[in-house]
């Protein structure tokens, strides 16, 4: 029976500058050359912040460059900036068409699809939702097309941003967009999703470990491959602990296993700033 072995990986967040979190990959990445899967899926923020440290995308190219094998890319915050929201702030770093073609000439393409084992696998780009730029009305008009040609195909999803904490129309995540894909992106994403026979939505951003399921569809929130951030600086929603998570897809079924590589470091934020190199 063919069988497709993928890795999901996150938050990286990837700059010379911090040895530490460099270390961390190493862990990471000597588990992925033990394990062989058949692909590496970064699910965003693969620079520490590529907005303000020109480097750190190159310097992340690089590190995943040498995996021992095929990578698949998402841009994240860090990478191109994030999404403005219908009510708040406008964010520090706004993502920019500027931003995200500087992502596309230097990782891949920031979105794909591609079929592997009797699935379809769609890969979006969650920061350019609500942005009000071009190619956010071109990305749903392509997720459509996906969506509608599995040809009975179940669908897995891969994205930055989560969807929601457990629902919907949770009140604690209707109207916010920071942790999540941004309204009223995230209810037209919700709605595509519910009428396609999409099985995973696997996310990242929010460093927390979660895997739920509502209706049809597992949502994993796989945790950052770099470090935590402490209850002082984020509510405490899922596990916070640094890891990875594979996945083995056969047709019509996966199976989900919850990973931490041999010698990866749980490192909080506050004391990576304090103390850089370790
Ligand atoms: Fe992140
Ligand atoms: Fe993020």
């Amino acid at each position: 029976m063919p069988e497709f072995r993928l890795t999901q990986i996150s938050d990286t967040h990837l700059a010379r500058r911090f040895t530490r979190l460099t270390e961390n990959f190493a862990r990471v990445a000597e588990h992925i050359g033990a394990d062989r899967p058949d692909l590496v899926v970064n699910t965003g923020d693969l620079a520490f912040d590529a907005p303000t440290g020109k480097t750190d995308l190159e310097f992340a190219k690089e590190l995943h460059d040498a995996l021992p094998v095929p990578v698949r890319h998402l841009p994240g915050n860090h990478d191109i900036g994030d999404n403005p929201t219908e009510v708040g702030e406008a964010p520090k770093q706004p993502v920019s068409e500027a931003h995200r073609q500087n992502f596309c000439a230097l990782i891949g393409e920031d979105r794909w699809q591609f079929e592997a084992a009797g699935w379809r696998f769609i890969g979006l780009n969650s920061l350019v939702m609500n942005s009000g730029l071009a190619i956010d009305a071109e990305q749903f008009d392509w997720l459509a097309g996906e969506l509608s040609g599995a040809n009975g195909k179940p669908i897995a999803l891969f994205l930055h941003k989560p969807l929601f904490l457990d629902l919907p129309d949770d009140p604690e995540t209707i109207g916010t967009a920071i942790r999540y894909v941004p309204q009223p992106a995230r209810q037209r994403l919700i709605g595509m999703i519910g009428r396609a026979d999409v099985r995973l939505v696997a996310s990242g951003h929010v460093h927390q470990r979660r895997d739920f399921t509502y209706r049809h569809t597992r949502h994993v929130w796989a945790p950052s491959a770099s470090f935590i951030l402490s209850d002082k600086r984020q509510e405490r929603i899922g596990i916070k602990e640094t890891g990875l998570v594979e996945y083995r897809f056969q047709p019509n079924s996966f199976e989900v296993r919850h990973v931490k590589a041999a010698g990866q470091v749980d490192i909080d934020l506050d004391e990576l700033f304090a103390n850089p190199k370790g």
